[in-house]
This record gives C-alpha cells, structure tokens and sequence, in this order.
C-alpha cells in the first residue's frame, strides 16, 4: 500500500510544512499549523494542455496590448453590477463571502434564475428539491438555469463540458472535494486546490466563475488567506440577521473600484434591490424625536442619507459609558472631547450611545456635525427640525471643516425634501439656484446657537 503522504499547513497564509512548528515562520501566526493528507497526481482535472498549448501567449509591448474586448456580462442586477465595477468580466473569478444565514445562496440564486445565458449553478450544501422550493419563492420559472447538486470538482468539469454553461456559480468553495487530493472537504490544500482548478477553467474558457465562501467567527473568509489572492474580484455581503437591510461590498477588485456599494432588502420572496437608499435609511417620524439627526454621507460614487440616534442620559456608574452601532467609537470620543474643550458642555458624567441607523456602518468624517448635532440635541431634550441635514467635519479645535464633495450631498438633500443643509463655511460650492437654505457655519458654538437657542 502506498505510504500516506502528509504536511502541515498554515491554516492563516496557507504555506506549506514538512513539519510542525508553533509559529508559522511566514506570517508569525501561533499555532496555525494543520497536518493535511496530500496526495497530488500529475494529471490536473482541468486538463486542457493540447486547448493551452494552440494558444500560449506570447510576450507583448504594453502599447499593442488591447484592452477593446474587456466587456461585462450584465447581471441583471444594478447593486451587484455596480459593486462589481460595471458587471462580470469574462474569465474572472469572483469570490462572495458572508455569514451563515446572510443571504449569498439567495443572492446568486436569484441573479442566476433571472439571467437569460445558461448558468450552471452547482451546491454542495443544499439539494436540488431544497433549491427548487426556495427558487419558487424567488422567480416563477426559468429554463436557462441548470442546477447540479455535486462536489468533486472532476464531477462537475465533466458536466460543464456537457452542458457548456455561460457562468458558473459555486455554493460553496468549501464543501468542494478534489480527487488529487486527499484531504477532507474545506481543508486549506482542498481549497486551494480546487480554487486553482477553477481558475484555470475560468482563465481557458473565458467563463466567469462565481464562488460562495463562508466566513469564520472572527468575521474572515475561511480557508487561508491564500483564496483571497487567488480570485479576481472579492465581494462581502453583510447585514445583521435580525434587520432587513444586506450591504454589498467588494473588498478587492482587479476590475474596478473598491468603494461602492450596493444595497439589499431581504423579502418573502427574495432579495429586493434599493435603488434609493437614503429614503429607507430615514425614519419617517412625524413627531419631533430629541436625539436624532441627518447627515449627508457619500458612499462609494452614492450620496446617501442616513439619520443618526443619540442617547446622552447621566451616568449611573463611576465610569461613563459610551457604545456605538455602526459608527467609530474612537471617533465619538474624540467628538465628545472637542465637545467638552470648545463648547463647554460637561460630558464626562454622561452616558453617550450612538447608532446609525438601518444596521448600516459609516465611516465617512462627513457626518461629525451630525453626531455632534444628535447629541447636544439629545442631551438638550431639543428635538431638530425635520427639515434640517449636515455635511462637515469637525476639527479638534472645533472648526468645521469642509468635506468632499458637498455638491452631490447638498443636492441629494435637496431631492430628498430637505430645507436647510448646514455646512462649512469654507467649503466651495459650485451649484446655483438651489431650493434648499445652505447654512455656512465655521464653529460650533454658532451651530449650537442656530439650532438651540
Ligand atoms: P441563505 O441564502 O440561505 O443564506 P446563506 O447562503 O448566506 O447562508 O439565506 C437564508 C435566509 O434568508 C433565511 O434565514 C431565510 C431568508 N430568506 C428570506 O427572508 N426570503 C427569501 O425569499 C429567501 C429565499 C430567504
Ligand atoms: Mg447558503
């Protein structure tokens, strides 16, 4: 019998050992290292060496390489095509991470079911009487969707070969089983290796290939980071199960831009695209609530609006406490602090809470006049008028300075029914006739006076 042939793999950077050591010597992680069964035949399971051989590529000056062929598959789904930088390119890779129960199988099911090329939809999580049942909820019918409930990667070249699809979508890379290797499903060397081989059908045949990654409990892709090098194109979909809203987000992109977003609603039947965000982001509260304000934020290429809750109430321990969904809570403090020196309120004995609401996250300097506003309104028990909205950032000598910009928020406030926008005084900007007020302050203190007083 053939001896077994084992090594240990960093389960972080995904190098390879002959022996065990505590620290992998390549990324310093602490005690990373897995021992894996290996066994490699010569033979890939993509094997295309006579297809590889009529076209290897030669060597070319940049200026005579064209870039006229790089075209995009539409995906039929705007949020999607846009955080992918205008939709699929042919022969790329994308990788789509997320929580359990987020919604990826949802996601690419649905994308798959609507597309009119062939797509070959392969899980190895759910059966196909399991996906049928959910593709009713999702979209009457489609004829151009094939699905095959498979894992070994040989398997499924076999049925690509046979049915010639237009994309193929994997859910999920980690329950993909390769029989060069003899590991069990979701093993670093598993994943690596069939990632390498699906990347080598992506590449050969011009097909994109779509995988489903799961994520661990700290919120990284499983598998070793290695995965994350190998794709093209790194989306993440996040959302807290327990609100309806799904964030989109690409991580890494060779083929566009990293800072767009795109918006899901999770629904009976399926996930509906929200082409104009800011109107569910804001709460449509009649009564003026104290505590609340809304800020102009611009996400990737979008404006965005998104309204921001304070709760300042005394402290009931020693220490105050200060705790904050979606915002950073460095940031707060840092706010509080220039709130404390420059304004001369005294909230060091408070508990300060902030939440963006809708579950989404904002990191966008932008809105400090907002967190300020929301928590002075807070602690004033001075509700904002509705029509009120901020674009700045605040200095740490209580300026407020410009922001990026201001323009496309000034307007998407305007075309949200906004009367007034406070913004820096020293910020350019370029519109005329606006319907809404533009407020130019330079202090604090004079938004203070302006709105409290
Ligand atoms: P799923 O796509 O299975 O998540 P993932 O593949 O990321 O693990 O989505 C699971 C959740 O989505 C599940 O809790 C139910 C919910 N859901 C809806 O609310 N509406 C729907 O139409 C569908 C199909 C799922
Ligand atoms: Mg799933």
């Amino acid at each position: 019998m053939a001896k077994t042939k084992t090594a240990f793999f960093c389960q972080n950077c995904g190098t390879q050992y002959a022996k065990w050591v505590g620290q992998c010597p390549a990324c310093k992680e602490w005690n990373t290292l897995v021992e894996e069964v290996i066994h490699k035949e010569e033979k890939p399971a993509w094997n295309t060496s006579e297809k590889a051989s009529k076209r290897s590529s030669k060597p070319l000056p940049i200026n005579e390489i064209s870039t006229e062929k790089e075209q995009r598959i539409n995906t039929y789904d705007q949020e999607f095509n846009r955080v992918l930088g205008g939709g699929l390119v042919p022969g790329s890779l994308v990788l789509l991470g997320g929580e359990p129960g987020v919604g990826k199988s949802t996601l690419l099911l649905q994308i798959a079911l609507r597309l009119p090329y062939r797509t070959l939809y392969v899980s190895g999580e759910e059966s196909q009487k399991q996906i049928k049942m959910r593709a009713n909820r999702i979209f009457p019918d489609s004829s151009t969707c094939l699905i095959l409930t498979e894992t070994k990667t040989q398997q499924i070249f076999q049925q690509i070969e046979a049915t010639q699809p237009d994309i193929v979508v994997i859910d999920s890379i980690q329950t993909l089983h390769s029989d060069y290797i003899e590991s069990a499903a979701g093993s670093i060397s598993q994943i690596r290796e069939c990632t390498a081989e699906l990347i080598k059908f992506a590449k050969e045949t011009n097909t994109p290939v779509i995988l489903i990654g799961h994520i661990t409990k700290d919120g990284t892709l499983a598998g070793p980071k290695i995965l994350e090098h190998m794709v093209d194109t790194v989306l993440q979909f996040e959302g807290d199960r327990n609100y309806v809203y799904r964030i989109l987000r690409a991580l890494k992109n060779r083929f566009g831009s990293t800072a767009e977003l795109g918006i899901y609603e999770m629904q009976g039947g399926g996930l509906r695209q929200v082409n104009n965000p800011s109107e569910i982001l804001i709460s449509k509260n009649d009564e003026g609530l104290s505590g609340t304000a809304i800020a102009s934020t611009i996400e990737g290429m979008r404006p965005l609006m998104i309204e921001i809750q304070a709760l300042v109430s005394s402290a009931v321990y020693g220490t105050p406490q200060r705790s904050t969904t979606g915002y950073n809570a460095k940031r707060l403090n840092m706010l509080l602090a220039v709130l404390e020196k420059r304004a001369g309120f005294k909230l060091g004995a408070k508990d300060v809470f902030l939440n963006i609401t809708g579950g989404i996250s904002v990191d966008d300097p932008a809105i400090d006049l907002a967190v300020i506003a929301a928590i002075l309104s807070s602690n004033e028990d001075i509700a904002i008028d509705k029509g009120i909205c901020f674009a700045a950032e605040i200095g740490l000598a209580g300026e407020i300075r410009p922001v990026q910009r201001v323009d496309q928020r000034i307007l998407e406030a305007e075309k949200l029914g906004f009367t007034t926008i406070y913004v820096s005084k020293n910020n350019k900007i370029g519109l005329k006739n606006t319907v809404i007020t533009i407020q130019r302050v330079s202090r604090i203190e004079d938004v203070i006076k302006r709105l409290f007083e």
